[in-house]
Formats: structure tokens, sequence, C-alpha cells
């Protein structure tokens, strides 16, 4: 048994309640300011106020202790939705971004997705597990320690198989816990332009077989938006994915209000992710399925689009999540607390709903919240010592990273 002692920390932490924290729970932390954590190999096994944890402990029976100086003690983040398997950043579409040009256009035109998808297809197993392994270990250096990566920019058979080994084996080879995702709906392929019906029947009947029997992926995504895929579309899938066992999420109504927001709950989805252009119905159908909304504000921000209701979605009762959805095309950064400084500044979240939204919520919108996204005895002991006394640095230290360290299940990953 390795013993480690966390002390002298001030420890800030959402508290799982069995469920995505929603509405006004999200601001409730549990906060102690001269805190200590017991860890016992790699799991929370005591955490409270540094005396009481001490208390009959045997120090002699303690392998490290870590003083963290009274630094802000968080647990890991979770970032439930990125898109890290890909090959290059697509910098051209971002210039012409820049000059007006729609992010839909740029897809109805064979580029955006297409372009990646393009790249993905052609490089080489080894190099595409290179490259998203370098991506994963740098947002383990800003602080995240469990991520989800989707499959998508493969679209046929093989290269999304290819794809979800190169995710699996970045789970494998690295510190991070990864949850691998399904998102063969990420766009139409070339080869079924026109005939989206067809290449859903593919997933059905092909590909989501394959995924589930090879056991690469439990989540399955469908991109549900104008002139990619319709919500029956969406409907058909996610109900051949949820009976194959897999959990389903949508990215729903980022640029039109297609109903996404309704078919996540209507089909018990983790979560529903974007919602920049969500309305009413859809926002108060995901607070009654309890379904965890997923903002992403560093698409909205690199789109230059206004930002997720975020303050409307907490007073209707709706449980959020943040991720970065780091991507090539739409949103390229895989740095959380550079996505909580977009939730608190922009998006008008407080540090401590931040907080909760990139941990416990996060880790909920994966469906794995009984392991990580809050610390408590029996949780993996994944966390981070910031820069500051309390979660608001993350969004007052900008464009640097306020993670002074990271541990993953009690051991120091990355000192940034
Ligand atoms: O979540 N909106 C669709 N998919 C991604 C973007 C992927 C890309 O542009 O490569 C997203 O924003
Ligand atoms: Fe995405």
């Amino acid at each position: 048994m390795t013993r480690k002692l966390v002390d002298n920390a001030s420890i800030h932490t959402p508290v799982d309640h069995g469920r995505p924290a929603a509405g006004p729970h999200m601001g409730e932390l549990l906060r102690i300011e001269r805190g200590a954590m017991l860890i016992e190999n790699g799991l929370v096994a005591r955490i409270g106020d540094s005396d009481e944890v001490r208390a009959g402990l045997d120090q002699r029976t303690v392998d490290e202790v870590i003083d963290a100086g009274g630094r802000c003690l968080v647990p890991g983040f979770v970032d439930p939705h990125t898109h890290l398997c890909f090959v290059s950043p697509r910098e051209e579409e971002f210039a012409l971004r820049l000059t007006g040009a729609a992010y839909l256009d740029i897809l109805r035109q064979g580029g955006g997705i297409l372009n990646s998808v393009t790249a993905v297809r052609a490089c080489p197993e080894e190099e595409l597990y290179r490259l998203t392994r370098d991506r994963a270990l740098s947002a383990l250096a800003h602080g995240t320690t469990t991520v989800e990566i989707k499959s998508g920019y493969g679209l046929d058979t093989d290269s999304e198989l290819k794809m979800l080994r190169v995710i699996e084996r970045v789970g494998r080879s690295t510190p991070l816990d990864v949850v691998a995702t399904f998102l063969g709906a990420h766009a139409v392929p070339p080869e079924y332009q026109g005939r989206a019906d067809a290449y859903v029947d593919l997933m059905i009947d092909d590909m989501l077989p394959r995924v589930a029997a090879l056991g690469l992926a439990r989540q399955c995504d469908i991109f549900c938006e104008q002139g990619v895929f319709s919500i029956a579309q969406g409907r058909r899938l996610l109900a051949a994915a949820k009976s194959l066992g897999f959990a389903v999420k949508i990215h729903a109504d980022e640029v039109h209000d297609l109903g996404g927001a309704g078919l996540a709950a209507e089909v018990a989805a983790l979560s529903a992710d974007h919602l920049l252009a969500a309305g009413d119905p859809g926002i108060d159908g995901l607070a009654a399925a309890g379904v965890v909304a997923t903002l992403l504000p560093a698409t909205a921000y690199s789109l230059r689009k206004p930002y997720a209701r975020a303050r409307h979605m907490l007073e209707r009762g709706v449980a959020l999540a943040l991720a970065s959805d780091c991507n090539p095309g739409s949103s390229y950064s895989e740095s959380m607390p550079f996505v909580i400084g977009l939730a608190v500044l922009q998006m008008g979240l407080s540090p401590a709903e931040a907080l909760t939204a990139a941990t416990l919520n996060g880790a909920y919108a994966l469906g794995i919240a009984d392991r990580v996204g809050s610390l408590a005895p029996g949780r993996q002991a994944d966390f981070l010592l910031l820069d500051g006394k309390t979660p608001a640095i993350l969004a007052f230290h900008a464009g640097v990273s306020p993670v002074d360290a990271v541990y993953k299940r009690g051991e120091l990953v990355a000192r940034p």
C-alpha cells in the first residue's frame, strides 16, 4: 500500500450527490481553508481539515508528504468533448473565416470537417497516434486528467476504426483516463453526398456493430445540423446505438435550432453539446430529463458567435458542463483554464459554478462521476495545485496556465 498526504492546501471541490449538480447547486463547493487529503493506492482515503485528517495518523506509515504551501487544490479537469484525434489545424480556413466565410458554408463547399477527413484517411496510424498523444499530453499539462476523444474524421469503417484504436492507445500510454466516442455521424462523407440516409444505414449495419464488438467505444455521438444530419436521422442512429449498449450524446443546436436538445431529452442522452442556438423548449426539456448541457465557449469564441445562454440555462435548472471541443476547425484549444476563463468572464458563471462544470458535471457527461470529477473518499486522487488560493485564479490569470502541478491517481504527472 502506498500512502501519501497532501497538506496545507486550500481545497475546493464539488460534492457528488449522485446526480449532476444543476441550477443553484452548481455553485456549492466544499471549501476547506487549511485542508489535507490522505491518498491510499491512488484513491482518496480522507479529505478535510488538516488537523482532522492527521488525527490518529501514524506519520511513519506515510510514504510521502506533499506540502501544498497554501495553494488551491481542485479536482483534475474532466474535458467531456474533444476531437483531439486529427492531423493538423486548418489555418487556411481560419483565415477565411476571419474575412467573413461562414463555418457551415466552408463545409458545404467540401472543406471544413471534410478536409480533416482527407488528412486522417491518408495518415499512417503510428503518426496519427503520435499527434493525438502529444495533444493529450498538452491537455494534461493544462490540468485535464480525464478526456473524451471522438472519432469522426474517418467516415468509412476502416478509418473510423483506425481513429478509435489510436484513441484507445492514447488512453493506455498516457496518464490520462481517455473515454472514446464513436462520431461516424460527424459529416456525410464525399462518397455519400446526397445519400445521407444510406450512410446512416452503413453506420447502423456495419460501423456500430464492429465498434461494439471490438469494445473500442461505449458512446455514440451525432452532429445534427442543417446540411449535415437531421433530427430524424439522429433518432434512428441513436436508437440503434442504444440497442447495442452505447450511451449517446448529440452535437445539438450549434448553428440552427433544429430541436437537438429536445432529441437529447427524448433519448435520455448523457449530454447535449453546444446549444448556442437552443430555444427555451429545448432547454426546459434538458432540465426535466436531467440531461447535462455541455457548453463549449471556446467554439463560440473562435467562430465569433454569441455564447450559449448559460445563466438562463442555470435559472431553468439545467446542469452545465464545460468542454474544450478542441478540434482542427471551430475551436483549437486544449486548455480548460482558457475555457473556464471564457465561461466566467463571457458567460457569467461564477468561478465555483465553472469549476463544477469543468469537473463533476463533465464526469456526469461521460457517465463516470463515481470515479472522477470530485474529491471524496473512494474517488481517484486526480487533482491540481493552482498558483492561487481560490479557483477564481483559473479565470483571472489569463493567457497562461495557472496550473502548477497535475496529479493523477496520486502521482505527479505534470509540472507545467
Ligand atoms: O464540435 N460542429 C461539429 N464538429 C466540431 C467541429 C469539427 C471541425 O470543424 O473539425 C465541433 O465544433
Ligand atoms: Fe464537437
